[in-house]
């Protein structure tokens, strides 16, 4: 695994998490039990921190990170349980709440919040400060409002998140 100290702070990592090849994840960083960060993903908690619950994946080459410049506002940035992050998206100083959703290739900037069960569609771009409410689906660059999830779309949000639980038992146990 490739973890780094900065300064005082180490990452911090539940034992049954999967920590993919290739993946770097430096400084004040927590991961909780059965949460996936797969390949090649940087989570770089050097200013500010960054907490991820139990269950939640961060899909391959997507980078997480947040803000603490000494001119600019600071956030740390706070991920959920049972949170699906997709294929190279970009996570920067951000809230995403339990069950949360950032498709893949999408982008969350700071300050901006997803609830729970919220989706910012494959693609996007979250400017800051945006908040998305729970159950809502965002697409676009800006994002929008495009419609409310159905029962279906959050069942199958939900299936992804345990479909990837598994998968990286597999992984991490070839
Ligand atoms: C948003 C999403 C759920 C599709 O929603 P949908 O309501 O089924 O969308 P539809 O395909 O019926 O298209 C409805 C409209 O939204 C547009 N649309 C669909 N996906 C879009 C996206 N990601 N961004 C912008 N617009 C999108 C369509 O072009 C269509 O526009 P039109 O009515 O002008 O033709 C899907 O595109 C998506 O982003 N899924 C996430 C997949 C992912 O990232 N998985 C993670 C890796 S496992």
């Amino acid at each position: 695994m490739s973890l780094y100290r900065f300064g005082a702070a180490s990452p911090t990592i539940a034992a049954s998490a999967f920590i993919a090849p290739g993946a770097r994840i430096i400084g004040n960083v927590t991961i909780g039990a059965d949460s996936s960060i797969w390949y090649n993903c940087v989570l770089r908690g050097d200013v500010e921190a960054i907490s991820i619950g139990a269950r939640t994946n961060i899909q391959d080459g997507s980078v997480v990170h947040v803000s603490g410049g000494a001119a600019g506002a600071r956030h740390p940035t706070l991920i959920g349980d049972d949170v699906l992050i997709g294929h190279l998206a970009m996570v920067h100083g951000c809230t995403i709440e339990n069950r949360g959703f950032v498709g893949l290739g999408a982008i969350v900037m700071d300050g901006c919040v997803i609830e729970s069960d919220g989706m910012l569609a494959a693609g996007a771009m979250l400017t800051p400060g945006k908040r998305i409410g729970a159950r809502e689906l965002w697409a676009g660059r800006p994002a929008k409002l495009l419609r409310l999830l159905s029962e279906a779309d959050i069942a199958r949000n939900r299936a992804g998140v345990a479909h990837y639980v598994e998968l990286a038992r597999e992984h991490k146990h070839p």
